[in-house]
């Protein structure tokens, strides 16, 4: 395979589109979009710009939800990803259903195929990385669409719609896994 080096800021390989949800300080939910996750048995790690709204909500309120995004959501992922919520409440621009989690006091966006509900750990911030900050939490408890489920509960693996991010800082896109 011929490769050639490129110089990008950047390089999104595919990443699942997420929307994180949290309570605002007053109560009220919002939410955030976000592409740099991973998750690893029980934990979650997120990547944020250090400016962020939700970023310092949730260095506030520990406790926050990672709902992934099927392949339908489109406009509510460039609404949460061009809107601050310094500015507004996004739930009250869009047609998604904030529903409080039992387990962990965040909201679950309802129309989302798999929300993950999260309590924050760590905060990682480091002068090898201004403007990063990586956040990692405990996977609190996982929430699945029956339409994602197999007859034994498990992953119906064909089933995912996940919308994935490429991109290299100045040519961007969403792919569909399906
Ligand atoms: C597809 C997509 C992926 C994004 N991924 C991230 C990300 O991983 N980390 C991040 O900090 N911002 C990411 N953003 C940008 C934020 O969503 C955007 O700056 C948003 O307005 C921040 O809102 P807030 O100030 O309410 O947190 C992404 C935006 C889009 C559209």
């Amino acid at each position: 395979m011929k490769k050639v080096n490129v110089y990008y800021d950047k390089l999104y390989y595919g990443f699942p589109i997420v929307l994180v949800s949290y309570y605002d300080t007053d109560g009220t939910p919002n939410i955030t979009t976000i592409s740099s996750t991973y998750s690893l048995r029980d934990m979650m790690a997120i990547g944020f710009s250090t400016k962020g709204y939700a970023l310092n909500r949730i260095k506030e309120v520990s406790d926050f939800v990672v709902n992934i995004v099927d392949s339908s959501q489109v406009e509510a992922v460039n609404f949460c990803g061009k809107n601050t919520g310094a500015e507004c409440k996004k739930f009250d621009s869009l047609s998604l259903t904030p529903v409080p989690s039992k387990v962990v006091s965040a909201p679950i966006i309802e129309e989302c195929p798999i929300s993950i509900e999260c309590r924050m750990t760590d905060v990682i911030e480091s002068e090898n990385h201004m403007g990063i900050t990586n956040i990692l939490a405990k996977i609190k408890g996982r929430l699945v669409s029956e339409a994602y489920l197999n007859g034994s509960g498990r992953l119906n693996v064909s089933a995912f719609d996940d919308l994935l991010y490429v991109g290299d800082g100045d040519s961007k896109g969403y792919r569909k896994m399906k």
